[in-house]
């Protein structure tokens, strides 16, 4: 396993490409299998869920060819596999979007629930109740969803969860009913602009979606798809997580391939901090002079702040100087960060949905846990910000859903190693022969004749305060 160890405190300058959005390429690769003939995709950004849900389609029947850098080759050429894997759907739940295209496509799909997340309940009910209402049999065995039906046919249906829409069960809808017989409608459709750039790439291949955007869509089925080339969106997410990295660290940084359209919330959001952002001639100029505002942030359903920048925002917070508030109404438990950012120095309180982040101003280095994709991302901007070295443990999460996000930091001017996990390469972790149990005094006043850590400098050695 990699970690990183990050030297913070360095100032970023330069500029970086965003890479394609994961969270379109992901359910836009999955609705190839809709198609006859090749697809070229460009913009396919080159991370681990990407790799994994190629291997899904290559055991699906799909042929799956990276040529260049950031496009990938898609045909199907085998159709008589509908089974998806749990060994593969379990590493990646966005697998969950080759179900309506398998379904529609092939009449019968046979596709592994998802597997457990750290950023909360992960149902799929509104998906299966989206299916059904086209006409699939739909029956759940050993941890598989089966699905089956000789013909879809329109209907009329309605997507609302308790959290507002779903973003991927959208997507496996809208892409099942292309070839349903007849119209659907879906109303309380996700509004996010992955779920519009499958529709644009599902309309380019002859299906005919109206209302892409809004919470009402209307699909009207045709007999079949074909393959056809298709750019897919920058990363909105990647973009931000970049801005805030310039906004920790009061730097000013040039970001090319972003669509500012699609982050007005967190752009917003950013300004409100403090943050200067402005875009002139396709490049996004994002700088910050240190004093941050403090904030109230919701994350919300699209267009409001995404759910998928809450941790990153989190991290930026605890350098303000002041109370400020993080509520996520989508994944209402995704704090896991909490924990690690106080860690190093923040504070940080749960209180019910809410998270009360009382501003330090400045963060220490620790060594820190990486628990999901997102947190991930929160300790990195945590780490740029932090006075010393931080370790983060378990990158791949961060390799998951970012595109080489270490080289491009540090391309602008951050100090970022990748190296093994293993204690030597954890220089915040107190090592065990520093402290042995004999040495700890049955009273306090003893305390001194603990050794200090090595690492501590000679001068905090002597005063025992950093
Ligand atoms: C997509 O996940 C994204 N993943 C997530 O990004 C993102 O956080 C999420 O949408 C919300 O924007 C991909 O696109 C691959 P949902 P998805 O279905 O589709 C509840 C990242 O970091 N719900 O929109 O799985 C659910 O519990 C990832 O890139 C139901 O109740 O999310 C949640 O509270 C993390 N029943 C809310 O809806 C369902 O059938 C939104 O979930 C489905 C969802």
């Amino acid at each position: 396993m990699e970690m990183f160890v990050i030297e913070g405190c360095q100032p970023l300058s330069g500029r970086v490409s965003i890479s394609g959005a994961k969270n379109a390429a992901l359910p836009i690769m999955a609705s190839t299998l809709l198609s006859d003939g090749p697809n070229q995709l460009q913009g396919v950004p080159n991370l681990v869920d990407v790799v994994t849900l190629s291997q899904l389609l290559s055991s699906l029947g799909m042929k799956i060819e990276r040529n260049k850098n950031d496009s990938l080759l898609l045909e199907v050429i085998d159709e008589s596999c509908f089974i998806a894997d749990y060994d593969l759907v379990r590493r990646m739940r966005a697998s969950i979007c080759v179900l309506g295209p398998l379904l529609a496509k092939r009449k019968k799909a046979c596709v592994s629930l998802p597997g457990g997340c750290n950023i909360g309940d992960r149902p799929v009910n509104l998906h299966l109740k989206g299916l059904a209402a086209l006409g699939a049999d739909i029956r759940i065995e050993q941890g598989y969803i089966i699905a089956e039906a000789k013909q879809l046919t329109g209907a009329k249906i309605y997507l609302g969860g308790p959290f507002g829409s779903t973003v991927t069960g959208t997507c496996n809808v809208m892409s099942a009913a292309t070839l349903a017989k007849g119209t659907t409608t879906i109303e309380a459709a996700a509004c996010e602009p992955e779920v519009v750039d499958l529709g644009n790439y599902l309309n380019a291949m002859g299906a005919k979606i109206t209302g892409l955007g809004t919470p009402f869509l209307e699909i009207q089925g045709v007999e079949s798809l074909t393959g056809t080339d298709y750019k897919i969106i920058p990363d909105r997410i990647e973009a931000a997580t970049l801005m805030m990295a310039a906004a920790i660290t009061n730097s000013s940084i040039e970001l090319e391939n972003v669509n500012l359209a699609h982050m007005t919330a967190i752009v917003e959001k950013l300004q409100e901090l403090g943050v200067n952002i402005r875009n002139s001639d396709d490049v996004v100029h994002v700088s910050s002079n240190g004093k941050l505002n403090t904030a109230d942030c919701i994350a919300l359903p699209y267009p409001g702040i995404p759910t998928d920048v809450q941790a990153q925002l989190m991290a930026l917070l605890t350098i303000t100087s002041g109370m400020n508030i993080v509520t996520d109404k989508v994944f209402p438990d995704r704090f896991m960060h909490a924990a690690e950012l106080t860690r190093m120095g923040a504070s940080i309180r749960r209180e019910g949905p809410n998270a009360i982040i009382h501003g330090q101003g400045q963060l220490n280095g620790a060594c820190v846990m990486a628990s999901d994709l997102r947190a991930s991302a929160a300790l990195v901007l945590a780490g740029l910000a932090a006075k010393g070295a931080t370790t983060i443990r378990r990158i791949y999460h961060l390799d998951r859903g970012y595109e080489k996000l270490d080289e491009k930091l540090n391309s602008l001017g951050a100090h970022i190693k990748r190296v093994k996990d293993s204690p030597e390469n954890r220089p915040q972790e107190i090592q065990p022969d520093l402290i042995s149990l004999s040495n700890i005094p049955d009273d306090a006043e003893k305390r001194s004749t603990i050794d200090p850590p090595k690492w501590l400098t000679k001068q905090e050695r002597k005063t025992g305060r950093r």
